[in-house]
């Protein structure tokens, strides 16, 4: 009854999308656990190219469940119409299903989003502005609503308008915004609820049965390690918790269910919105990379930040999943360059730092100490086997396997489904 686990190892966009649809192939159900439609998952098939925000990754096989936890927070329209989207392109969706205990994105999250980002002036977040960080907030302040709660009319209304009533105290005199409408909300809510009935489901026991039939199933994560709110560069992260632990309470599965902890690492680093990132580049390189490798946001199209791939942060990843494989995306994207670089150490002080730090201040002051390796003469792009790999390419693969700790098991060298190198097999 295996569950395997891939989880972004670094900031978020490693490519985990394209991952998911290649392995679901060999799976019963993907499920996703963390985050919401702060995500931007993109599959590239042979049904065309999708960017899914709530939609776990594995839509596209047709015999494969999709099924979103209870870990995850979730905003009704969007979902409804990155369903609409997905059927109109002969996608089946009757295998979806959504946690009766996720929680919902509602209105005055949305607006709190952007009144608390810009309050916040120099040290904003640089949140993607979809309600996330607020709908947590009330999740944990036990004053969230349900997916559950849409479908019992009685209970809903009189939590409702509490909340509202709270909500649009905060928003008009702490913030000075504009109060949202409670006819409206609720309109909202009533639509809500016929539109998610049909996919609302106990989808911890569904994962449990199917697990229990000896069926695989993957685990999806969203956003990345760095990012989680436990364990990433805070209060630079998301509200979720995207690295392993989120997987076991975002499902209500237990930790023996889970045969593999893959991490999914890009070739180089990216990071969107605010808070230090030890080697990040902004000269002509960072440029020729975002340029070559589009990095620029699936959900807010936001300009990616882009830095040489950073060993000490990707340990720190290893040792908090204790990842059972790397997946390495995007080497592709490196095949031009003369040498490539790679960040074994940070200098702080003038003094040598081999971990990653909690304390924000200090990883912001983190010099990063490079190694440079020689670049490879012959490209990667498409390549399916790893003897088509030039030999410093290899040599590149090798270094990131010591800097991680943990063996490669699959190389993307582009966005198709087909781009990938088997190195090993996944599902033992
Ligand atoms: P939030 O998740 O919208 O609250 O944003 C918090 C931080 O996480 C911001 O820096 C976002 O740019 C970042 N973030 C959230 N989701 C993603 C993602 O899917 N990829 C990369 N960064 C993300």
């Amino acid at each position: 009854m295996p569950a395997y686990a891939v989880i972004g190892g670094q900031w978020g966009d490693e490519g985990k999308g394209k991952i998911i649809d290649y392995l679901a192939g060999d799976v019963d159900g993907v499920v996703r656990y963390a985050g919401g439609n702060n995500a931007g998952h993109t599959v590239v098939n042979d049904k065309g190219t999708f960017q899914l925000h709530l939609v776990p990754s594995g839509i596209c096989w047709p015999d494969v469940y999709g099924i979103i936890g209870n870990g995850v927070v979730v905003d009704p329209d969007v979902l409804v119409s990155e369903l609409t989207e997905i059927a109109s392109r002969g996608i089946d969706t009757s295998k979806l299903f959504i946690s009766e205990r996720a929680h919902v994105i509602m209105p005055y999250h949305i607006v709190l989003d952007r009144l608390e980002e810009e309050s916040r002036g120099e040290g904003a977040i640089g949140t993607t502005g979809r309600g996330i960080g607020p709908a947590y907030m009330d999740k944990t302040g036990r004053m969230g609503i349900r997916v559950g709660d849409l479908l019992d009319w009685e209970a809903l209304v009189p939590m409702v308008e509490q909340l509202l009533k709270h909500k649009n105290a905060l928003i008009t005199k702490i913030y000075g915004g504009e109060a949202l409408i409670m006819d409206e909300v609720l309109a909202k809510c009533r639509r809500w609820a016929e539109q998610m009935a049909p996919y609302t489901k106990a989808t911890e026991q569904l994962v449990q049965d199917l697990l229990a039939q000896g069926k695989k199933v993957l685990l999806e994560g969203a956003q990345g390690t760095l990012l989680d709110i436990d364990h990433g560069s805070y209060p630079y992260v998301t509200s979720s918790s995207p690295s392993i632990g989120g997987a076991c309470t975002g499902l209500g599965l237990n930790p023996q269910a889970i045969k593999g902890v893959l991490g999914v690492f890009k070739a180089y680093s990216t990071r969107v919105g605010g808070g230090p990132m030890p080697s990040e580049i902004t000269d002509e390189e960072a440029e020729e990379i975002r340029q070559k490798a589009q990095e620029f946001g699936v959900t807010t199209g936001r300009a990616r930040r882009i830095g040489w791939f950073d060993g000490v942060a990707a340990k720190y990843s290893q040792l908090v999943n204790g990842f059972t494989g790397i997946v390495l995306t995007r080497l592709d994207i490196l095949d031009e360059f003369d040498s490539v670089k790679v960040c074994i150490g940070y200098e702080v002080n003038g003094e040598r730092l081999d971990r990653f730090p909690a304390n924000t201040g200090l990883l912001a002051r983190c010099e990063p100490i490079y190694e440079e390796l020689s670049g490879w003469d012959k490209p990667t792009a498409s390549a399916t086997k790893l003897s088509e790999l030039p030999k410093n390419a290899l040599a590149y693969v090798k270094r990131i396997e010591e800097l991680v700790g943990c063996k490669v098991q699959i190389i993307s060298t582009g966005p198709r489904r087909e781009e990938t190198i088997q190195v090993e097999p996944v599902f033992t």
